[in-house]
């Protein structure tokens, strides 16, 4: 979900709706805002997509100077319109915005259900006002009525209460001069203009107005007034913070003429790899001269006596760490597993000395994976020495939570991706850990100077490559796909490094078409898969030659074949034999296998892409999902 709030001297709700739209890639099931004015809370919202919402406002004057705004992500209730945020008390004085979950909410429901308080919907959400409007109510034979700092006193009080990870915006009906914030678990970023402050779960909803922010902690608190910002901490003391001013490239969050930003960003990848390759390779260098390969400015503690690597995160990023698994155990011989975050953090492997734990992810707020680098760095805090935590982030979002919980990043310089399918950070992710391997590899001396030299090459090829792709294969490729799309099910194949790309060309398929594919290490395909295949479903084999997997895969397409499947090669195109078999070409460079992901990846987006463009599908925020998933 995404939450902003303004309180200023603008009309609130033209700003409020301008940064639910930055925010609707974190949610898009429905969509509202309340405002102060007059004495009374004035709340609107409207299930669905934003724009819904901007119709209901559509002639309503609304001179309101302070509000707040959710766009949602269903997690309790169904995405309908009584359970869309705001949410008020019994009385509706007050009325809040929240991104997470309350865990506890059941009990404190029940709680204040047995004194009197009404509910309205089936959200976690709502017991906030509610916890809320009874600490003032509490509060107002104790203090002064109108006494400015009740409502902060009262969001503390309820938050004190509250289980679980959650970002809160809170609006009285009888506090039109505050605006409170809350976080726990959740992103929340104020925004400092003058005379006017912004706040949001994400900097893209602050950064048109002001581009000094402050980014809260884990435990803060913040009384947003026309006059300035007051942090506190959920204990109640006052905090000295200093805002910071944000570097942003306003390019990124514009689609530039493209139909789409997820198009748009699958051509932003030949400069997301140039950029991220000027960052950490150096130029220099030469297998004679002394100088490293690489440069990550990691301290080297965190490679010191490396036993292994476990990575953790969800989703696209999950397919990246496979492809880095691949890289840091075959270029630098260091075993590397696997995790899911959402499972890592519950079923944690044995404690293991001298570990690197990595986490991945695009938007730097997963939950999981958040929680999972949190359980890991707790558990190893009191250990001996050898089992110090190690933690390093690779992210695009340097400045996000990760930020904040690692304490070493590799920031991939992809920027912020707006199209919910992942595109350009992953690939960014992919060469941050060609990066790491080839680091590690010349630290441990695992790789002859020939190879080192041959891959660096090879990587500063890819970008030109990739260029070529979109160039000379994207007609084809769309053409190709229009013949697709009425196909219900997709297999893709791939072995070794091109396994992971398998799973992801068949998750971007499955994003944003709809349409249902798996992805498989190509050898399994025998082990069951295969029954499923027919004249109806298509297999998307990912073969490239000069390794040990090219001819295995060419044999494990053929057994599809036998069974009717259409045959779509990722394939260089001169190659004699894969013409042969193959029924169609998703042509790439002829690149090294160990390289190849890079390229192969990029056919597999488009392919996903076209498909749904023609049917006519919403690209860039599928049904169901959401970029940024900052609940469980
Ligand atoms: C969501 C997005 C996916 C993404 C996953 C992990 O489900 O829709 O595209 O891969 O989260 O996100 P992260 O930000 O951790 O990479």
């Amino acid at each position: 979900c995404g939450i902003v709030g303004y309180i200023g001297t603008q009309a609130a709700s033209e700003i409020l709706l301008a940064g639910l739209e930055k925010l609707e890639y974190r949610g898009y099931d429905s969509a509202g805002i309340a405002t102060v004015w007059e004495g009374d809370v004035h709340c609107v919202r409207a299930k669905g997509k934003l724009q819904n919402l901007r119709e209901k406002l559509a002639g309503n004057e609304n001179p309101a100077q302070i509000g707040i705004g959710h766009t949602r992500w269903a997690t309790h209730g169904k995405p309908e319109e009584y359970n869309a945020h705001p949410h008020m008390d019994t009385a509706m004085r007050v009325a809040v915005v929240q991104n997470g979950i309350i865990e506890n909410y059941r009990e404190l429901r029940e709680e204040l259900k047995s004194r009197g308080h009404k509910f309205r919907s089936d959200t976690d959400t709502e017991v906030i006002p509610h916890l809320i409007a009874e600490f003032l109510a509490q509060s107002a034979t104790a203090t002064p009525a109108h006494s400015p700092s009740r409502l902060v006193e009262a969001v503390r009080q309820a938050v004190n209460k509250l289980e679980g990870a959650f970002a809160i915006a809170v609006i009285g009906a009888d506090y039109p001069d505050e605006l409170i914030v809350a976080r726990q678990q959740a992103p929340l970023a104020i925004g400092f203009g003058s005379g006017e402050f912004f706040c949001a779960s994400d900097t893209p909803a602050i950064v048109p107005y002001t581009r000094t922010v402050l980014t809260l902690e884990n435990g803060e608190l913040a009384r947003l007034t026309p006059l300035g910002v007051e942090v506190y901490n959920f204990a109640g003391d006052r905090l000295r913070k200093t805002p910071r001013t944000l570097n942003w490239n306003p390019i990124l969050v514009e689609k530039q003429g493209f139909r789409h930003f997820m198009l748009k960003e699958i051509y932003e990848q030949p400069g997301v790899v140039r950029t991220c390759l000027e960052a950490y390779l150096n130029s220099d260098w030469h297998s004679s001269n002394g100088k490293p390969p690489v440069n990550l400015s990691l301290p080297a503690e965190l490679y010191t006596d490396l036993e292994q690597i476990q990575i953790v995160a969800c989703g696209t990023s999950w397919h990246a760490s496979l492809v880095g698994k691949y890289l840091l155990e075959q270029l630098a011989g260091i075993p590397t597993t696997v995790q899911y975050a959402s499972e890592f953090r519950y079923a944690p492997p044995p404690l293991m000395p001298n570990t690197l734990t990595i986490g991945v992810t695009q938007s730097g707020e997963t939950a999981d994976t958040l929680a999972a680098l949190a359980m890991e760095k707790e558990r190893r805090m009191n250990q001996p020495p050898q089992f110090k935590p190690r933690l390093l982030g690779i992210t695009n979002r340097p400045e996000s939570s990760l930020g904040l919980l690692v304490s070493h990043l590799i920031d991939t310089h992809a920027g912020i991706e707006i199209g919910v399918a992942a595109t350009k950070t992953f690939i960014a992710q992919l060469v941050a850990f060609y990066c790491l391997a080839i680091d590690l590899a010349y630290r441990r001396q695992t790789l002859s100077a020939d190879s080192l030299e041959k891959i660096l090459e090879g990587l500063r090829l890819l970008p030109a490559e990739i260029e070529m792709i979109l160039e000379v294969q994207e007609r084809y490729i769309e053409e190709l796909a229009h013949g697709f799309v009425d196909t219900q099910d997709f297999i893709f194949i791939g072995r070794g490094i091109n396994y992971p790309i398998a799973l992801e060309g068949a998750l971007k398929l499955k994003e944003i078409s709809y349409i249902h594919a798996e992805g498989y290490p190509a050898g399994e395909m025998k082990h069951g898969p295969i029954a499923l295949l027919d004249a109806k479903v298509p297999v998307v084999a990912i073969a490239m030659p000069g390794g040990v997997n090219y001819e295995k895969v060419l044999s494990n397409a053929q057994e599809a074949k036998a069974r009717d499947s259409q045959l779509i090669g990722v394939t260089p195109k001169d190659e004699g034999e894969a013409a042969e078999i193959f029924d169609r070409l998703l042509p790439v460079a002829m690149v090294d296998e160990i390289l190849s992901p890079i390229v192969t990846v990029i056919p597999l987006q488009l392919l996903a892409y076209h498909i749904a463009a023609r049917r006519g599908l919403d690209v860039d925020q599928p049904r169901n999902l959401a970029k940024s998933v900052t609940v469980e």
